[in-house]
């Protein structure tokens, strides 16, 4: 029987990361269970960077962004020595069941992990980057996607005044979800991801058929793991092929990671954590909680690493339609 729970986030925070401590906080509390707060990820994990999370310490956490647990990217938790000590802790601190929140590398670090050490454990997707299998959106994606789509509708307004091409780059790493939906919610000219090749003849033609068809603003969105290689090389070629022109790059970066979760974001999390909390008391374990079709279903982690690929095919294909 789990009577103590150790919950961390880990790698790049987002925004619901606390909405989804809270609730699994409160839901372990329903259930008379013990938490214990982790600090800073699986590196606090190896350090024993662990406090008593009680109910009080989620009050008014719902609506911030980042995370109150603090996140790290731990090299030291991927090696045979890091991992022995973060289990010692473990035992040291009486936990026998783990929640852990976080992305790709999060559930990289907890497959190895717990094929070696045995305590029963329960994933949440928490990224921005909405690269994980098992779950149709990850926390905090939908909060990202808004945050860049309210800076590129600034920046289509300046590009507008100025009769100018914009080569916006957001985030995602290698996936390509925030820049098409944010590409597709602005109306974007052209959105370069890298789950497709990325012709930049096709890019420049494109600019050359608008000018003549006497369209000014050029606003082409891309992912910064496009395999042509992010904004400031787009610009380049730009520039090369049309030296007359007035093009300027913005690269949004971390302020994706920031700010109040939106409704989505709160709900999905609170979701989650009470779906994962219930699902860890109920025996599973390294199985990661997502929401697939509108139901909560388990992913073994072995699963949701595998990363998810699976781009709305009708949304690569209208991307050329709509933007005529
Ligand atoms: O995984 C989330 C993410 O924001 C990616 O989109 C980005 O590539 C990366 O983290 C940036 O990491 P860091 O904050 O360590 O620079």
């Amino acid at each position: 029987m789990i009577n103590k729970i150790g919950i961390l986030t880990s790698g790049g925070d987002s925004p619901g990361m606390n909405a989804a401590i809270r609730a699994v906080v409160r839901t372990a509390i329903y259930h008379k269970k013990e938490v214990l707060g982790i600090h800073r990820g699986y590196q606090g994990m190896i350090e024993g960077d662990i406090a008593p999370l009680l109910t009080t310490h989620v009050s008014n956490t719902i609506q911030r962004g980042g995370t109150i647990l603090k996140t790290a990217r731990s090299a030291a938790f991927m090696t045979p020595q890091g991992m022995q000590q973060a289990y010692n802790q473990c035992l040291l601190h009486g936990i026998d069941g783990l929640i852990i929140i976080g992305g790709d590398g999060t559930f990289r670090g907890a497959n190895a992990f717990f094929q070696q050490y045995n305590i029963p454990a329960v994933g949440l997707p928490g990224t921005i980057d909405n690269d994980l299998s098992g779950t149709d959106f990850t926390i905090g994606f939908d909060t990202a996607i808004n945050t860049a789509v309210d800076a590129i509708d600034k920046i289509r307004d300046t590009a507008e005044a100025h009769d100018r091409i914009f080569v916006v780059e957001v985030m995602g790493r290698d996936a390509g979800y925030i820049a098409l939906y944010s590409g597709i919610s602005c109306g974007a000219e052209d959105i370069l991801i890298p789950e497709t090749q990325t012709n930049i003849q096709a890019v420049l033609n494109k600019i050359e058929t608008d000018e003549l068809r006497k369209k000014t603003v050029h606003l082409i969105v891309v992912a910064e793991g496009d395999d042509y290689g992010g904004a400031e090389q787009v610009t380049k070629a730009i520039k090369q092929k049309f030296p007359q022109k007035d093009v300027r790059t913005c690269i949004l970066g971390h302020i994706q990671r920031g700010g109040s979760p939106t409704y989505s974001d709160r709900v999905l999390a609170s979701r989650l954590g009470f779906a994962a909390v219930n699902a860890l008391l109920a025996g599973n374990t390294q199985v990661m909680a997502g929401i697939v079709a509108g139901k909560v279903i388990l992913t073994p982690f072995s699963e949701v690493i595998k990363g998810s690929t699976n781009l709305p095919p009708d949304m690569l294909t209208m991307i050329d339609v709509l933007a005529v």
